[in-house]
């Protein structure tokens, strides 16, 4: 069998995805696959039809890696690939559609609100920004309602530092998705689907030195300290594997899927939001959880291709 890595594209995300595209074709080269690396450009629908790889996986992050646009292209060419299909990956990849879903039925997510771009020109910055102090309290959490690698994400702690926030975040889309601010332990699950259906890897709990896990935080060694399994009691670790597995289900994710959450004192569990294509590069947390769980990531994605050709 030979295999098509995507890495790369066109996102602020380019130079984590060739790093996670590096990453996984070398574990996928190591269980005996042949592997191609690609890059995601404008040639990929000519590329695929002309040389047919019995499967794509897809290692990109952000912008059309994730939001389905890659996805669809992969479906038009009816090559069978690794990962999410482009209608779960649309609504995923949309934080405030992942969150909706999930308070839909029941499971804990921030109170939030969603704030267009078009809604300052409307009303003027400052009202809109009273009323959001007003609804969330300080401090909140702002981000883009699309992306990831925290690219754009603040948390603000005083009022006056909301304006400029809020430009940072904009850069990167022109929605913005705030957050009321919940203290507790920072975990990722990761879920992978397996032959008796989804199941969770340990959770891994991430403790950045600064006390915020941003770009930099995420991707310079040593900046953040991982434990994998994440310190949790048996109730909470349950707890949490349990959210990743619903997320992953309600959300109608397949093959593998990163759920990022918050454990509170009071032992909830907060969904924050979930990754359709996880990063896989040294300092990512799918390679942690896997290596907790004693699994290998050549052999879990190996799986997963042969489930995608099969
Ligand atoms: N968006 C990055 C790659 C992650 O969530 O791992």
């Amino acid at each position: 069998r030979w295999v098509a890595v995507l890495s790369g594209g066109l996102s602020h995300e380019r130079e984590v995805s060739l790093r996670s595209g590096r990453r996984l074709s070398a574990a996928l080269r190591s269980t005996g696959l042949v592997v191609e690396e690609w890059d995601a450009d404008a040639q990929l629908l000519t590329r695929l039809k002309e040389h047919r790889p019995d499967a794509v996986v897809v290692a990109l992050h952000g912008g059309e890696g994730e939001n389905g646009a890659v996805q669809a292209v992969l479906e038009l060419a009816g090559v069978p690939f690794v990962g999410t299909d482009s209608h779960a990956c649309r609504r995923a990849y949309d934080k405030p559609t992942a969150k909706s879903e999930l308070a839909r039925v029941g499971l804990a997510t921030p109170e939030w609100a969603v704030l267009p771009h078009a809604t300052f020109r409307e009303l003027g910055a400052k009202p809109v920004l009273d009323a959001l102090v007003a609804k969330l309290g300080l401090p909140l959490m702002l981000k883009p309602d699309q992306g990831g690698s925290a690219l754009g994400a603040q948390v603000v702690r005083d009022a006056a530092d909301l304006p400029a926030a809020m430009v940072g975040c904009l850069a990167y889309g022109d929605t913005v998705l705030a957050e009321r601010y919940v203290e507790g332990v920072e975990v990722a699950v990761t879920v992978v689907d397996g032959p008796d259906g989804p199941y969770a890897l340990p959770a891994v709990e991430i403790v950045p030195e600064n006390g915020v896990y941003d770009y930099t935080a995420r991707y310079t060694a040593g900046l953040t300290v991982f434990h994998a399994p994440a310190r949790l009691d048996e109730k909470a670790a349950r707890a949490v594997g349990e959210l990743a597995v619903n997320a992953h289900k309600l959300l109608g994710l397949r093959d593998v899927s990163r759920t990022d959450a918050i454990v509170s004192a009071d032992g909830t569990v907060w969904f924050l939001e979930v990754t359709v294509s996880p990063g896989l590069t040294e300092t990512s947390l799918v390679p942690m959880a896997a290596e907790a769980a004693g699994q290998s990531l050549g052999e879990i994605y190996a799986g997963l291709v042969e489930r995608a050709v099969t």
